[in-house]
């Protein structure tokens, strides 16, 4: 069985002042927790304080983004053994937004995930149409389009590191949940194109994880479908009380 992976995006928010404040007030209410993976991916300046104080939890850290290179003259930018170094075990790979105000690519996101792999880190790779590519009737086409090409080249010896992430645009910060009827219907999608890629047995050990207005009140619903294995949480994990409450969906 795959072990459900609950992830925190905080996006721009938290000082490292505010998110180690969360941290010490997160770790007790999920300090009992089992059978779950649980992730914070705060912003970069926060990531070495939020890891040292998660350090030998059942919390680990990811970060929002990294830069395919290891090192070099890519002013801004940070390398995947950067974060990995400040104490990060994944990397939130091809964000909606980072596609959207960034010029990210299905290319880039593919470079990125090979990057992060060869790092030692777990992408986790997101996914997802906007509400235009929904009502034209073409959900299935882009997020295909996406999910090949976010994993070009990756061999399925690699897939058990590998996380993905489908967060339908209009559903990300917007209070509008795809009901667990539409978000299980594209995981199955998903994973049947895993199956192409990797076969039965390597694609049934991947994650693929819900994302978009993910509340402590729709949670449960959506983990009860076969292929939803754990959340992509924004809004919702900023403040400590209702990222545990989804934490423990059970
Ligand atoms: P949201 O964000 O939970 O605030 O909708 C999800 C995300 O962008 O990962």
């Amino acid at each position: 069985m795959r072990t459900p992976v609950i992830a925190g995006n905080w996006k721009m928010y938290k000082t490292a002042g505010e998110s180690a404040a969360f941290v010490k007030e997160f770790l007790p209410l999920v300090a009992g927790v089992r059978g779950v993976e649980i992730v914070l991916a705060p912003p970069f300046p926060s990531l070495s304080v939020v890891a040292s104080l998660a350090s030998g939890t059942n919390v680990g850290v990811a970060s929002q983004n990294v830069h395919f290179a290891t090192e070099g003259a890519y002013t801004g930018e940070v390398s995947p053994p950067m974060v990995k170094d400040a104490g990060a075990r994944y990397a939130i790979i091809g964000h909606s937004e980072r596609r959207q105000y960034f010029a990210e690519t299905d290319d880039s996101a593919n470079r990125k995930v090979k990057a992060v792999l060869a790092a030692g880190l777990v992408p986790i790779l997101c996914l997802g149409e906007t509400l235009l590519e929904r009502e034209a009737g073409k959900t299935f086409e882009i997020a295909g389009r996406q999910l090949r090409a976010g994993l070009q080249g990756i061999a399925a010896a690699e897939s058990r590191k590998v996380v993905v992430a489908y967060e339908p645009v209009w559903a990300i910060g917007t209070g509008k949940t795809a009901t667990p009827e539409q978000a299980q219907e594209v995981h199955a999608f998903l994973r049947g194109i895993l199956k192409e890629l990797w076969g039965v047995g390597a694609a049934d050990g991947v994650r693929i994880l819900y994302g978009g207005s993910v509340k402590p009140e729709n949670i449960s619903d959506l983990m009860s479908n076969a292929d939803i294995d754990g959340a992509l949480v924004g809004g919702a994990s900023l403040k400590a009380n209702a990222f545990a409450a989804i934490v423990k969906f059970n």
